[in-house]
């Protein structure tokens, strides 16, 4: 079997599709549901419900979801409910659904999808994924491996969170200019290389459509490609991981 159901959970919406693993790409049309308010893990779990019924989906599914994900349980909430922290995610979702489910971390999501199928493909040694959206996601991969749960947009950077420094949101908003923004991300690139010396840096999240518009102001030691799968990325990453829980 090469195809699985990948769910991505984010705050203002949840997209799933089964994905065909044999090459990456979505197996039929994704659909979007509104992330309901409060986006508590029943909710959440109930939308899962009805995207699986939409697809007439069977077989294990992976969800990506903003949030730190130990061993099943969820650890932290950014743009959902704080009733998730402490979840047993997994097991709730699994009940639910009624079949196997595994959790995982949006960006680590989009880290494995773009080391399989994307920018990552050929990369033999360290790749850092970063996720530019309304926070930023990390994904730390050494050979292929995942290091999951790195939350680099949570480290501390000329006094407050990497991700307000450089929030893609102020971009969008037009609050900020797009070549000021980039020579905010180039400064948090520098500081990312001298903890990390990664050989490959990928730049996902939405605004890396627009990657042309500023790659000019990175400078950076490691190779700098943006991300291939775009939106995509968090429900391909998903699909692997449902595919580890068969
Ligand atoms: C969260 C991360 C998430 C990232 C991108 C951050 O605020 O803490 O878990 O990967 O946003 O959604």
């Amino acid at each position: 079997m090469s195809e699985f159901f990948g769910i991505d959970i984010g705050g203002s919406g949840i997209k799933g599709a089964p994905v065909d693993l044999s090459c990456g790409e979505l197996a039929d049309k994704r659909k979007r549901i509104k992330t309901p308010q409060p986006a508590t893990p029943k909710a959440v779990a109930d939308v899962a419900a009805q995207l699986l019924e939409h697809f007439e989906a069977s077989g294990p599914v992976g969800c990506a979801l903003p949030s730190v994900v130990q061993r099943g349980v969820v650890l932290s909430a950014a743009n959902i409910d704080d009733a998730w922290i402490g979840v047993e995610g997994e097991k709730l979702f699994s009940k639910r659904l009624g079949r196997p489910v595994r959790l995982l971390n949006d960006a680590d999501a989009a880290g494995l999808a773009e080391m399989r199928f994307g920018a990552g493909r050929d990369e033999p040694g360290l790749v850092l994924m970063l996720t530019f959206g309304t926070g930023i996601g990390s994904a730390l991969v050494y050979k292929g491996e995942l290091v999951p749960n790195t939350e680099l947009g949570h480290a501390q950077f000329r006094g407050m969170e990497a991700e307000e420094y450089v929030a893609a949101r102020l971009v969008k908003r037009e609050d900020m200019k797009i070549d000021w923004w980039a020579s905010r991300v180039n400064e948090l690139l520098a500081h990312f290389e001298r903890l990390f010396s990664p050989d490959l840096i990928v730049f996902g999240g939405g605004i890396s459509k627009r990657f042309e518009e500023f790659s000019m102001h990175l400078e950076t030691r490691a190779r700098l490609l943006p991300a291939r799968l775009g939106n995509n990325a968090g429900i391909v990453g998903a699909a692997l991981a449902a595919r580890d829980a068969a």
